[in-house]
């Protein structure tokens, strides 16, 4: 008898299946992260060429005094994703919070991480949520009534389309309330040369993050993709100011996923992530359509990377 497949992998079937019947071939890049992703994009974060993390790192050591300054005392942080273990504690050792939530999809992951944050700052008040933040979920009840600071580093933004992306931030908004603060990391345009080293390093350690979609689908969706017949493919697309990665067939191709039969021809592409950059301004629009009116910009001396604080004003008549 077959076993009944996990809500997980019957989601990862239903976006794979679909994605890839898609005009233009698609699966959404929160599958990228499976147990071998998530160390890849680790050692991703550590490469020279990859200079969002150390820049933003950096950046949030050097203006993290003037950042707690405007945030009210017994701040409760809620943390979008489960925290890094060197980012999260820049902040918490900075403005002493009353609480800290962090909330992450994968339950494991997150309580490992919580669990050393705790051991790092044993008086705190741990509280993380097993939820995927991207949807409706709610808070825990002790902080309902402190102020809150939302957490979003790394320009995780950037991995929504900019549709996605607004619908994010006010559900951010919904979440943590009127009058609340986000501090958030957005990175920059900069030249292509640059980008394009950051996304294709020359170790092909993005190469391997991305080329593991396939292996995680063979092993987990029955399937006999080769995944051989296929390479990393980093691309700028300007007018949508984003990297885009894709893994193009070098040969055509033909596999079964989970009983169904795909064709690609040699050249075709299968469009795997977005990672969005932003101009000053076209930051500030982004976060104002999502709700949040940006109080404070900080950005490395090489223009690389900027973290923004806002604020949810609360509604107000508008002319
Ligand atoms: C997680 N995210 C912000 C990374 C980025 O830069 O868009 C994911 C990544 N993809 C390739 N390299 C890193």
């Amino acid at each position: 008898m077959l076993a009944t497949p996990d809500p997980q992998t019957t989601a990862f079937r239903e976006d794979v299946l679909h994605g890839l019947s898609a005009p233009v071939p698609a699966i959404p890049a929160r599958w990228l992260y499976d147990q071998r992703g998530s160390e890849l994009f680790d050692a991703i974060t550590r490469l020279p060429a990859y200079y969002p993390t150390r820049t933003e790192t950096a950046l949030l050591e050097q203006v993290m005094p003037e950042i707690a300054a405007k945030l009210p005392t017994g701040t409760a942080v809620v943390e979008f994703g489960a925290g890094s273990a060197t980012k999260t504690p820049i902040l918490l050792q900075a403005i002493a919070p009353a609480a800290y939530v962090p909330v992450d999809i994968s339950g494991d992951y997150l309580q490992q991480s919580a669990a050393e944050l705790q051991d790092r700052f044993p008086a705190l008040k741990v509280e993380p949520v097993v939820a995927d933040f991207a949807r409706a979920f709610t808070l825990p009840k002790q902080i309902e009534s402190l102020p809150k600071l939302g957490f979003f580093p790394g320009s995780t933004i950037g991995n929504f389309v900019p549709r996605s992306a607004t619908d994010l931030l006010r559900q951010f908004r919904t979440l943590l309330g009127p009058c609340s603060f986000l501090l958030i990391g957005m990175d920059r345009v900069k030249p292509v040369r640059r980008l394009l080293a950051a996304y294709d390093d020359p170790r092909g350690v993005t190469a391997e993050f991305n080329l593991n979609l396939l292996v995680r689908i063979n092993r987990e969706l029955d399937a006999d993709v080769p995944v051989e017949a296929f390479r990393h493919d980093a691309r700028w697309n300007d007018i949508l100011s984003r990297i885009e990665m894709h893994l193009v067939a070098t040969r055509d191709v033909q596999f079964k996923i989970a009983g169904r039969q795909f064709r690609l021809a040699e050249g075709a592409s299968i469009h795997t992530e977005n990672s969005h950059k932003y101009g000053r301004r076209g930051a500030r629009v982004l976060l104002l359509a999502g709700g949040w009116t940006p109080l404070a910009e900080w950005t490395d001396a090489a223009g690389d990377f900027s973290v923004v604080l806002a604020r949810a004003e609360p509604e107000r008549f508008a002319p």
